[in-house]
């Protein structure tokens, strides 16, 4: 046991009360053991309580009506709103548009504003630790406006190689979209150094911090992005709601990405005035009651302060690293421990990482085996797949040991 097991950030085994599914067996005298956070987190009880109470006493459409109800409903939404701007520091409130997800974020930037502020020729710098949500789009986009897209690279210990990333600036990309934090190595990037090198090269820059808002804290005042996505679901709130912050002048000046309710300000039968911001980018009914489990979810990760969640995480990647680097024949892909969020993605010597995946579920213990959505990563590392085991606030070490008792297992039955 480590000195920092003695002393943790966070009481997790408290805080496992909050979240039923994990007092579940998921096969006879297995309890479950949940290590995929980085593909989407459990919910505490607060969260599924604020989205029940307002089925049950406040449900109604948002904006439109001058009843209570819609009023009260509004009113929540709009709350949510007000408190994740202050959560991530945002300037105001309005730079804070509700999409579905962190891929629909990047769509709306990539179908809005470059797709009118990019010509032919242009650059878009990516790197080769991107989620498909963020290649793919750019992809299409460079696809039908003869875009050239360029990419930094990983280098072997899992880092973005920012030397040549200062090279790359010199062929003076219009935009550098890159993550905070990757869904596969675990690795943190110095995001606020690569948008302070991006600006000063003239682009501008857009993050996906799905993988970090939940983990850490972000300040994206200090970190001066333009843009910034992330998703509730994996922060513990609830699935069909995300998050694009924009930097105001950008979004003011942004046409809309979809047409429909709430985004016009007035309509003729040719034509349409959009609506102020947020709700330029909001059309249609939104996710009113995931707006209002995001702002649930807010509140109980304000509550344990995201400083002592990053902490608790380190604690646990610490044990896991020390522990799986114990294993022979097994390899964990990623940065050193300095640079590494809570994510351990494996290979072993001995069994295909579906097949570990299975005997881990046999005991209790819930992996995800794949490409997880990076496959250019997995190809760059010359691996077609990895088993991930992922950490959140909820983690004990107790889970890493259940984790590494499944490996042995596995061992077992392979070796
Ligand atoms: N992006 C999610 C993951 O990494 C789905 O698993």
């Amino acid at each position: 046991m480590t000195d920092k097991r003695e002393r943790p950030a966070l009481d997790s085994e408290e805080i496992k009360k909050d979240f039923l599914i994990l007092g579940r067996e998921v096969h006879p005298g297995r309890s479950l053991v949940y290590l995929d956070s980085a593909a989407t987190s459990q919910k505490p009880e607060a969260v599924i309580k604020a989205m029940d109470d307002y089925y049950w006493r406040h449900n109604a459409n948002i904006h439109r009506g001058i009843h209570t109800l819609a009023e009260e409903a509004t009113a929540l939404y709009e709350g949510a709103r007000a408190k994740l701007a202050a959560f991530i520091n945002a300037p105001q409130p309005e730079q804070i548009i509700f999409t579905r997800n962190t891929t629909e974020a990047i769509n709306l930037v990539a179908q809005s504003w470059a797709r009118v502020t990019l010509k032919a020729g242009d650059r878009i710098l990516l790197t080769e630790m991107e989620h498909h949500s963020n290649l793919v789009p750019w992809q299409i986009l460079a696809a039908e406006h003869n875009l050239e897209l360029d990419f930094i690279p990983v280098t072997p210990d899992g880092l973005l190689d920012l030397d040549a990333y200062r090279v790359l600036l010199k062929h003076a990309p219009k935009l550098v979209a890159f993550t905070h934090m990757s869904n596969v190595l675990g690795t943190i990037n110095p995001a606020r150094t690569i948008i302070q090198l991006a600006r000063e090269a003239g682009a501008i820059t857009l993050v996906d911090g799905a993988q970090a808002v939940p983990h850490m804290p972000v300040d994206l005042t200090a970190l001066g992005a333009d843009f910034y996505a992330f998703s509730a679901h994996k922060m513990c709130g609830p699935t069909g709601i995300g998050v694009l912050y924009g930097r105001r002048d950008l979004l003011e000046a942004m046409p809309p990405y979809m047409g429909g309710g709430d985004m016009i300000k007035s309509v003729s039968l040719r034509s349409f005035r959009p609506n102020e911001l947020p709700h330029k980018f909001e059309a249609g009914t939104p996710s009113i009651a995931e707006g209002v489990g995001l702002g649930a979810a807010v509140d109980y990760l304000s509550a344990l302060g995201m400083e002592a969640v990053a902490e608790h995480e380190h604690q646990l990647i610490t044990y896991a690293m020390e522990r799986l680097s114990q294993i022979p024949g097994l390899r964990v892909v990623g940065p050193d421990l300095a640079h590494k969020g809570g994510v351990a993605s494996f290979t072993m010597e001995e069994a295909h990482p579906h097949d570990v995946a299975q005997i881990l579920d046999f005991e209790g213990v819930a992996v995800r085996a794949g490409h997880h959505c990076a496959q250019p990563l997995h190809d760059k590392f010359n691996i077609p797949s990895t088993t991930r085991a992922s950490f959140y606030l909820y983690n004990t070490p107790e889970d890493v040991d259940r984790l590494v008792d499944g490996i042995y297992r596995v061992k077992e039955t392979f070796g």
